[in-house]
């Protein structure tokens, strides 16, 4: 795994958006994988005033959201689509049909997982997948656990996982869905390149059992030792057990 660490985590922010627009300058039919939570909001904001100033081409990109919460409408405000609408779609060039989304509200969700999962097959796969990641080791909402699934699923949500999303839902972590859909371990580690952005204190336990601890279902973004082009962004504080 390739670490750069930044001062401050507007510079990993930067220079995270940076990596993203050269790689849609270097190949407009990207097919990006992209995550939603607190930590890639700095980057959306680079990359909308990098698009603003003619820096960043999305017309023939194609993107993936990692996860949805399950029982959630996409215009729900607690959703992850609308995140997205909010901090990228609405504001480049993105066209909509090459917009790609899990839908909670599917009448049948094991359907809409496998859905997902021959879409991006379909599209020639993610090219480079941003990822965010959990306190707790969770990739996209793989959760820590005796097993992990290699395909798009639906998953429990850990507690935790609920509590820290429970900004979305008017602050209670009891409005929060018990489920969601994600893509599975083995959905990202397909993709050719990955990008892990972590911030923060918090974070930095995580971080470090992710660099040197041993590969564990209990520590999902462990496996991404197994990929051969993972980097990591972090500011100095998710990096400070390193
Ligand atoms: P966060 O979430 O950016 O809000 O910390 C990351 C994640 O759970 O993947």
């Amino acid at each position: 795994m390739h670490i750069h660490i930044f001062d401050t985590p507007a510079d990993a922010a930067t220079a995270l958006a940076r990596r993203v627009a050269d790689a849609l300058a270097q190949r407009p039919a990207i097919v990006l994988g992209l995550p939603t939570g607190r930590t890639p909001v700095a980057m959306y904001a680079e990359l909308r005033r990098l698009h603003a100033a003619g820096e960043a081409d999305f017309s023939r990109a194609e993107t993936f959201n990692l996860d949805e919460f399950a029982g959630v409408e996409p215009s729900h405000p607690g959703s992850f689509r609308e995140y997205m609408e909010t901090h990228l779609f609405r504001a480049v060039n993105l066209q909509r049909n090459r917009i790609h989304f899990l839908d909670g509200a599917a009448a049948d969700l094991d359907a809409e997982c496998r859905r997902y999962e021959n879409e991006i097959e379909a599209s020639g796969g993610i090219d480079l997948q941003v990822l965010g990641i959990g306190a707790n080791g969770h990739i996209g909402f793989n959760e820590p656990g005796d097993t992990l699934i290699a395909v798009t699923h639906r998953v429990t949500l850990a507690d935790t996982t609920r509590r820290d999303n429970a900004a979305l839902f008017g602050g209670d972590p009891a409005r929060v869905p018990r489920e969601a859909l994600s893509m599975g371990m083995g959905t990202i580690l397909k993709a050719g390149a990955l990008i892990l952005v972590a911030m923060g204190e918090r974070k930095a336990k995580c971080i470090e059992r992710t660099i040197n601890g041993p590969i564990t279902t209990q520590l999902p973004a462990s496996f991404l030792q197994l990929h051969r082009c993972a980097d990591l962004y972090l500011d100095r504080e998710a990096a400070r057990l390193l």
